[in-house]
């Protein structure tokens, strides 16, 4: 047969949390008890004033294609969040609002890359940022990361990574998958870093509600108070923090010129974004925010549950994240080992272990650059987290 498909089609791999997540709702429909690790979304439904603002957008006729860069009150909402809560004083020619966060990422990559330029990503990386880059066709150039420093940057490391060609960094705090927040410090110094290179930065804050000692304080605001004068593009999302991941509705906010090429491609390829999910974000991002913090608390307690269950798993070690609903462990003194007969040789034989030996779903490691290490998301309620621990804790015992 004739082979008639692109080369950028088969360069890139599929999104495997995606998969994961569909693995085990294939199972759990044949009637498996399967207990879901593999979630990257909240599991509480939207709050009802967003629903209510929804159904009164349908009923009144908001049902039409809007301004490609998105409906005007919501991206003055947008500046107002930005101002309130992040200090930052925008205009709404600097805000495109996408089909999701996962587009503006999409779209930024598209209007900022080509051939031939590099892009760092630190590693462990949310799986989506090397294909943006190789979809854009610039190379994905890995940069390690402490584990014990909250998985901030290696210095040096991102220091040695830097060539001629190196024109983005994609900035993930608090991250997934590993649920570490950078500190102030470390954001400081990579932006520094990315200044003095003139080096965009593209700083993917979607987990900025979801941290849990501290307050999130945004790359750009560092970058204006600091004076570092870097180019960043701000990228974030109505998913995480109002659960409204089927929504499709996040934005980017950054400088004019880029945000309207990317506004320019989104145009040709999506036209706009949801109408009446824009309406429902106005009301997400004005309205009443006590279910944030609700389900924050709920995210905190679990995370504690969670990372101290893991933490008593034989040869497991697991650092606390600061932010998102993401565990990050490391299995890799069980690397080489047998269990149940069955050769661990990486993160992927492990997932797969949890899954077929116990019912338990999550997602490998290694398809976060990150060999050894599985994530546990504890987007999931305590009942399940008791009873998955136990489940595995079996499983590595006998
Ligand atoms: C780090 C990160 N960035 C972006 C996104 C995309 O979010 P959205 O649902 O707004 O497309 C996700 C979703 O899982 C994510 O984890």
């Amino acid at each position: 047969m004739i082979n008639r498909l692109s080369d950028r089609s088969k360069k890139i791999k599929p999104s495997f949390t995606l998969e994961m997540t569909s693995k085990a709702a294939k199972l759990r429909s044949q009637g498996v008890d399967v207990i879901n690790f593999s979630a990257g979304q909240p599991d509480f439904n939207t709050p009802k004033n967003i629903i209510n603002a929804a159904k009164k957008a349908m009923d009144s006729g908001l049902t039409k294609y809007t301004s490609g860069s998105g409906i005007f009150e919501l991206r003055e909402a947008i500046c107002n969040k930005l101002a309130n809560e992040n200090c930052i004083s925008a205009n709404t020619n600097q805000v495109l609002v996408s089909n999701g966060e996962k587009q503006s990422l999409y779209l930024a990559c598209q209007a900022l890359f080509q051939q031939n330029d590099e892009v760092l990503i630190f590693t462990p990386y949310w799986v989506s940022f090397p294909e943006f880059v190789i979809l854009a066709d610039a190379t994905p150039i890995f940069v390690k990361t402490k584990i014990d420093k909250n998985f901030e940057p290696d210095f040096d490391d991102l220091k040695s990574k830097i060539t001629s060609k190196t024109k983005g960094m994609i900035i993930n705090t608090p991250s997934n998958p590993t649920g570490g927040v950078w500190s102030r410090e470390a954001i400081e110094k990579s932006l520094k870093i990315a200044s003095k290179n003139n080096i965009t930065v593209i700083s993917d804050e979607c987990y900025e509600r979801l941290v849990f000692n501290s307050h999130h304080e945004i790359s750009e605001k560092i970058n204006l108070e600091e004076k570092i004068n870097a180019q960043i593009l701000t990228c974030m999302s109505m998913s995480k923090t109002y659960a409204m991941t089927g929504w499709r509705i996040g934005y980017t906010y950054g400088n004019e010129e880029i945000v309207s090429a990317m506004s320019k491609i989104q145009g040709q390829s999506t036209s706009c974004a949801n109408s009446i999910a824009q309406a429902a974000s106005i009301e997400a991002l004005s309205g009443d925010q006590s279910k944030v913090e609700v389900m924050k608390g709920q995210f905190k307690k679990r995370r504690d549950l969670m990372v101290n269950l893991l933490n008593s798993l034989p040869d497991v070690s697991c650092k606390i994240p600061g932010g998102a609903f993401y565990a990050f462990p490391s299995f890799e003194k069980y690397l080489g080992k047998k269990i149940k007969n069955i050769t661990i040789n990486n993160s992927f034989d492990l997932s797969d272990l949890f899954l077929s030996k116990a019912n338990i779903a999550t997602v490998p490691g290694d398809g976060f650059g990150a060999s050894g290490f599985v994530r546990f998301s504890f987007a999931t309620s305590e009942k399940d987290i008791v009873e998955g621990l136990s489940r595995i804790k079996d499983l590595l015992i006998n």
